[in-house]
């Protein structure tokens, strides 16, 4: 058997990186062996990129920008994702293809097509068991990043570059939901509630698999 990669996405300030922290230590007390990593970063080498991407330094062009996020990926993905799911392990991944298909592929205006070539050749056919897609409104997610101490560079971005970003995700759910196997999550409701939805969709999602999986053992 192979283990499940499941991806949490959206727009900077949905909550996404507390939820995933969250089922990471409900899956670690239950004893399901996992890891929880980060894109862009994940590895030595993508945490540098992460620095050049997220600094505050100098004028990137989108293009450089679509490639360090791609070449980020390809690292976590040879190094971290696929040698855990052979292991068996849940991959739990803040970020991965969804946010390059928006933020460069929409907000920065490359194109969907592009991106995906890029990323066909960086992801190497890994793609997501599950998708989980936080849902929320621009002014709640505005609200939320209003509050942080300290913003990295894409955060900074003015406020009609996170609203293409947020409708960009609801255009690429529609488009790629069965391609990525994406679950909408309604990110409005409390933490509370949002990470027992997630541990609930990601506990039943192949309960019939793992109980079938065990019978074809027992055999
Ligand atoms: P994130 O880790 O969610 O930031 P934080 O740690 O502050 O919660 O994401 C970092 C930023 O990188 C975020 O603004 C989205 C952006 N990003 C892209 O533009 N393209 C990508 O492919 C990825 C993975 C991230």
């Amino acid at each position: 058997m192979r283990g499940k990669f499941i991806v949490f996405e959206g727009p900077d300030g949905c909550g996404k990186s507390t939820i995933a922290k969250n089922v990471s230590t409900i899956l670690g007390e239950m004893g399901v062996a996992h890891i929880l990593t980060r894109e862009p970063g994940g590895t030595d080498i993508g945490e540098e990129i992460r620095g050049l991407l997220l600094g505050q330094t100098g004028n990137m062009s989108p293009r450089t920008e679509a490639l360090l996020m791609a070449a980020s990926r390809a690292q976590i993905v040879e190094e971290v994702i696929k040698t855990n799911l052979e292991e068996d392990k849940y991959v739990l991944c803040d970020r991965y293809v969804l946010s390059s298909l928006v933020y460069q592929g929409i907000g920065r205006k490359l194109g969907i097509n592009n991106i995906l070539e890029v990323n066909d050749f960086a992801m190497n056919g890994l793609l997501p068991d599950l998708t989980l897609y936080f849902d929320i409104s621009f002014e709640e997610a505005l609200k939320r990043r209003g509050k942080r101490d300290t913003k990295d560079r894409m955060e900074n971005l003015e406020d009609d570059f996170h609203k293409s970003i947020h409708d960009g995700y609801e255009v690429i759910y529609k488009e790629f939901e069965k391609v990525y196997n994406i679950v909408k999550i309604d990110a409005s409701k409390s933490e509370e509630e949002v990470t027992k939805d997630v541990i609930d969709i990601i506990l039943n999602k192949w309960r019939g698999a793992n109980e079938t999986d065990n019978c074809n053992r027992a055999r």
